[in-house]
């Protein structure tokens, strides 16, 4: 994992912070608070964490449709606000996102075919009608869909299907970057892995930049160079996958591991299944950030400190990183388990 500042990174986050609400004395929901990472240029990045933890918007704030309250996101070296100031269809073209429901994200009245030619015809890369309805087939082809298919409504193509329209879709304007927000989520375990692997070809074939957004470390696994794992708003541990997966050096990422045995580490070096870790409780809420590490109320490695200071990022190793005091005991306090 390269990092922030990197020349060959394609977006830059340093230090940012989106904010929802606060007005009239209430407190705001401070969604993103403090986030830095760098998506290197042809990399699929894992982005986890529990629900509400803040994924989706920090991937809005990368697109540009959520306002970020402090910190920056650069893109190829630019600020995002001045990028945006040359239209959004320009920066439309430079990234692109996926949704977990492809359905949500498709016109019902629309063909599939119609539905692909007009992103050729928003963007300008078609000169009318014509051509854009000629370009479809080899879009329908580069994610594994039969032509005929076009002439299909979605709600007559299956899940998976839908999901390869909706990539095609974000395809025709051949990004640079991809952002996919739990694309498989949604879809059959025997699809899911078809999708991941049509993701992984792009990756190879076209040089995408992968932003993959999910819940479930073994996909992340599969698919990612390096992760981010956040909880609260917060990028609390990053690194390559190898070093999180085989030395986790945060609690939080620890518990994670811990619900998917036959990832962990842990679980293999010891011969037999570690057992899960079950935090207490649930997420604080994203109004009222507990004091300290914001983890420590569901930690069960917090100490008296933990509940008072701050964890600052601490650098292990080949941008290994994690926001724990114990960080270096972290590792091995995974190991005995
Ligand atoms: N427009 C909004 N207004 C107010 N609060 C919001 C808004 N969008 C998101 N939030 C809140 O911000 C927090 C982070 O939400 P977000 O959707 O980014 O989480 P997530 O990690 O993507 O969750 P999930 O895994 O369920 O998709 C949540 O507490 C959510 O309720
Ligand atoms: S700083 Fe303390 S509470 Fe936070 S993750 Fe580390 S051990 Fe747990
Ligand atoms: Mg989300």
């Amino acid at each position: 994992m390269t990092s922030e500042g990197d020349g060959n990174n394609l977006i830059d986050v340093r230090d940012l912070e989106v904010r929802f609400g606060g007005r009239r004395g209430e407190a705001p929901v401070r969604a993103v608070n403090g986030v830095s990472f760098a998506l290197p240029a042809g990399e699929c990045v894992g982005l986890v964490g529990e629900s509400g933890c803040g994924k989706s918007t920090l991937a809005n704030a990368l697109m540009g449709l959520v306002p970020y309250q402090a910190g920056e996101i650069r893109v190829e070296g630019q600020d995002l606000s001045s990028r945006l100031s040359d239209g959004r269809g320009a920066y439309a073209r430079f990234v692109q996102m996926v949704f977990q429901d492809p359905l949500g994200a498709l016109n019902p009245r629309m063909r599939i075919g119609p539905a692909i030619a007009e992103v050729l015809r928003v963007h300008r890369l078609a000169k009318n009608d014509a051509e854009a309805a000629a370009m479809v087939p080899r879009l329908l082809d580069r994610v594994g869909l039969a032509s005929r298919l076009a002439s299909r409504y979605p709600h007559e193509i299956s899940g998976g299907q839908r999901q390869r329209v909706c990539i095609a879709r974000a395809l025709a304007v051949e990004p640079s970057v991809l952002i996919a927000d739990e694309p498989v989520s949604a879809l059959d375990v025997s699809v899911q892995v078809q999708i991941l692997n049509l993701l992984k070809e792009l990756q190879q074939d076209l040089g995408l930049t992968i932003l993959f957004i999910s819940h479930d470390l073994a996909t992340v696994q599969y698919m990612c160079e390096s992760v981010l794992v956040m909880y609260l708003g917060h990028v609390v541990e990053r690194g390559p996958v190898s070093a999180l997966f085989g030395a986790p050096a945060h609690p939080y990422t620890e518990s994670l591991l811990s619900a998917v045995p036959d990832v962990t580490r842990v679980g293999a070096s010891s011969g037999g299944r570690a057992s899960r870790i079950v935090l207490k409780g649930e997420p604080p809420s994203p109004r009222e950030h507990p004091p300290g590490c914001t983890f420590h109320p569901r930690c069960p490695r917090a100490q008296p400190q933990c509940a008072r200071d701050v964890p600052v990022e601490m650098v292990l190793a080949d941008s290994h990183c994690s926001q724990c005091h114990f960080a270096e005991q972290a590792a091995a306090w995974a190991a005995s388990r």
